[in-house]
């Protein structure tokens, strides 16, 4: 879909997301044809450059991070849309210059890569130097908030220049293609739904392995934790696109009123039923308190928890999430368990003594498809066995050589703001119901005197994760690439 004309100002635009995600991105929309010739893109920070070393400075970023080859002549065409204004946050340097920049007619979007502290700074001068208007739209990224106070006064400081339909709060697990997908498997065909619910499903597995630590970040990860980095937002955004109800329309605000619904639904989390971690040292890697340089450090690199949805459609089915760092594969993905036959008509047929359920696996990273574990019977004459065989998709391999054609969670998601369209962006009270419901979980562990339990960097995860399930005579998916 073609995008209107616009003037894009990244504030931040010299930091590491703008770097790695945000200007690789828009790149790629621009060889995919996406970018109108008069659009702007307008880097504003605090170094004093001009346009040209903006540009030498974003060629290099796309170089490393868009794997793209120097001598590219999309590359030099894509550079001329570029400009560079100094800007000053919290003084007054460099507004007026950012103002004659804006063409009018164009829509304005303005991109907060900066830190939290600096929103209401940004929002503010915005709008006394009558550079926003009421069409204009700004995008925020994690971390929203700490906690819901927090939360609650981010939103107030946005809210008081800007109404909520022009405000995009990031989170780029919506962005990724494979989160998407799970609205389209879920609503677009008719085979799931009828099963959707408790009467069927047994439980659901929610996993976001990481392969990485947090070393190079651990002074901002050690504030943190899995928690607040994971839980509140990426792994709640697919617990919701699981368990939401079918919205009338696939609309921004039928969408997020669903998404709020099950928030809003969740229950307290018990103590006894969290888990969390912190990977050791082990041979030359240093361990999470090496990492994080606090040696006191009692936050957790891992998280695995049982979640219960209090409402009709998902009474009795538990949602067991996991996350974390330094563990033996990255993957993500959302298991679907399903009950077993209510009976069975083949109570003599030998079964190779494993699990007789159904099994639904979306993969989300890497590796995208689905797999549909089903039981059939096993060739032979020797009666009636039965055996569970995969019925196994990847995407990529489904659709051909376009589907190997990921575009990545960014791109989406700058050109949804720019069409003006909110689905994939935090509402503020969503972002503000899940921090309603993460704070108790936190605070609860911080009034502990306990530590969390220590893992093998390639593992997967403290062996007290295993029990949460064993307890329930369930048990995890193992970890694999
Ligand atoms: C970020 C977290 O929001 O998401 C990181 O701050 C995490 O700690 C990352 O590694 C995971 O994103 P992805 O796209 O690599 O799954």
């Amino acid at each position: 879909i073609p995008v209107e004309d616009f003037d894009l100002v990244i504030f931040g635009a010299t930091g590491d997301l703008a770097r790695r995600k945000i200007l690789p991105g828009l790149f790629r929309r621009f060889v995919a044809g996406q970018m109108p010739e008069a659009a702007q893109i307008i880097g504003a920070a605090r170094s004093e450059q001009d346009d040209e070393a903006f540009r030498a400075e974003t060629k290099a970023a796309i170089v490393e991070f868009g794997g793209v080859k120097k001598g590219d002549d999309d590359l030099a065409r894509f550079l001329q849309h570029l400009h560079y204004v100094r800007i000053d946050a919290k003084g007054e340097g460099g507004w007026k210059e950012l103002k004659a920049k804006m063409r009018k007619g164009a829509v304005h979007a303005f991109y907060f890569s900066v830190a939290p502290a600096l929103f209401g700074d940004l929002a503010e001068r915005l709008a006394s130097h009558s550079i926003a208007d009421g069409e204009s739209r700004i995008v925020v990224e994690k971390p929203f908030g700490r906690d819901l106070a927090t939360a609650k006064a981010l939103n107030a400081t946005l809210r008081k220049h800007f109404e909520e339909q022009q405000i995009y709060r990031i989170d780029h697990y919506l962005g990724k293609e494979t989160v998407q997908n799970l609205m389209a498997v879920r609503f677009a065909n008719i085979l799931f739904e009828p099963l959707w619910n408790a009467q069927y499903i047994d439980h659901v597995q929610i996993t976001v392995a990481e392969t990485v630590g947090v070393g190079g970040r651990g002074s901002y990860y050690d504030t943190s934790g899995a928690i607040r980095d994971m839980v509140q937002n990426h792994m709640m955004q697919l617990l919701c696109l699981i368990a939401m109800e079918p919205p009338y329309h696939f609309d921004p605000n039928a969408v997020r009123d669903e998404k709020l619904k099950v928030i809003r639904a969740l229950e307290p989390v018990e103590a006894t039923e969290i888990v969390r971690g912190q990977y050791q040292a082990n041979g030359d890697g240093k361990g999470y308190v090496e990492d994080s340089e606090n040696p006191a450090t009692r936050t957790e690199s891992y998280v695995a928890m049982k979640v219960r949805i209090s409402n009709w459609r998902w009474q009795g089915t538990p949602f067991y999430l996991r996350t974390g760092k330094k563990l033996r594969a990255r993957t993500s993905e959302i298991a679907i368990i399903f009950k077993e036959p209510p009976h069975s008509i083949f109570e003599d047929a030998q079964t190779s003594g494993e699990p007789k359920a159904n099994e639904l696996v979306i993969r989300l990273q890497p590796n995208e498809g689905m797999n549909l574990k089903v039981m059939i019977k096993e060739p032979g004459p020797g009666g009636m066995r039965l055996v569970q065989v995969p019925l196994d998709m990847t995407f990529a391999d489904a659709l051909g050589p376009e589907g190997a054609d990921m575009p990545d969670a960014y791109e989406r998601l700058i050109m949804d703001v720019i069409r003006g369209n909110q689905t994939l962006f935090m509402r503020g009270d969503e972002i503000e119901a899940s921090w309603a419901w993460t704070d108790p979980i936190i605070n609860a562990w911080e009034n502990s005197k306990q530590r969390p339990e220590p893992y093998d960097p390639g593992s997967s995860g403290p062996d007290e994760a295993l029990g949460l399930m064993h307890r329930d005579k369930r048990r995890w998916r193992e970890i694999r690439a």
